[in-house]
């Protein structure tokens, strides 16, 4: 199971003061250093946390693999064609959400999909798509030819263990197997912590998993005595 380190978080922390620190490629070159397999970063059509110096940064220092995530826009498509990331990551984007909320319906945008899907093969980046875990979905995928797919888990993330839990986990599990079955390599992410990444690292078919948000939230809980430290060192001296 490989994990790849979503940035974008460490990239709000910056765009919170309208600063240039904290750099997200630091931060990157560090999970890296720590053993993260890949780097995840989404650019907005807001441009509200990763900007396109960060990618531009982020492509050129990184020993591992990028996989950007981003609606499947005209503007987009010019940005991962210059980019070059080893991923394309195509999630549904709403202005007014304050994160992806959801699998991209691939079984209604087939049309839209099927040149644009294309276009990125064409600059040689692997095609992945966000979605739900539902088998229709999943084979809409295969049928527009997507070598990848990530399985949306903040369903079954953000419910309570109990029994609509373990259904959620089941529906992913039960994708994970269909994608799989269908020749496509099966991702997955979104919610995942400490305390719900075990049973979805049990899913065999499962490969990588993308995780942003309690990484980043967990790296200021456990920074934090450090750097207070280091600011009272600096005032006594
Ligand atoms: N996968 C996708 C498609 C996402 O949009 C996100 C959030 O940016 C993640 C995974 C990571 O989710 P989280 O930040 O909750 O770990």
């Amino acid at each position: 199971m490989r994990l790849s380190v979503n940035i974008d978080h460490f990239a709000t922390l910056r765009e919170a003061r309208g600063a240039s620190e904290p750099e997200p490629a630091l931060f990157a070159l560090l999970a890296e250093q720590a053993g993260a397999m890949g780097i995840t970063t989404h650019l907005r059509t807001d441009r509200r946390h990763i900007k396109e110096r960060d990618l531009e940064i982020i492509r050129k220092v990184i020993k591992t693999k990028l996989t950007l995530e981003m609606a499947a826009t005209e503007e987009m498509k010019k940005v991962a064609l210059k980019i070059k990331p080893d991923v394309v990551c195509l999630v549904p984007e709403r202005p007014e959400e304050l994160t992806t909320t959801g699998g991209l319906d691939v079984v209604a945008n087939r049309k839209a999909l099927a040149p644009y899907i294309k276009n990125l093969a064409k600059g040689k980046i692997r095609v992945s798509i966000f979605v739900d875990p539902e088998l229709k979905q999943i084979q809409a995928c295969r049928d527009l030819g997507a070598p990848q797919i990530e399985i949306h888990t903040g369903i079954y993330a953000d419910l309570k263990p109990g029994k609509a839990r373990d259904k959620a986990l089941a529906d992913v599990r039960k994708a994970a197997e269909f994608g799989d079955k269908l020749g496509i390599e099966v991702t997955a992410g979104h919610g995942l912590d400490y305390r719900n990444v075990g049973p979805i690292v049990a899913i065999p078919q499962i490969t990588e998993l993308s995780i942003g948000f309690f990484i980043v939230a967990r790296t200021a809980l456990v920074g934090i005595t450090q750097a207070v430290r280091e600011m009272v060192e600096l005032l006594r001296k």
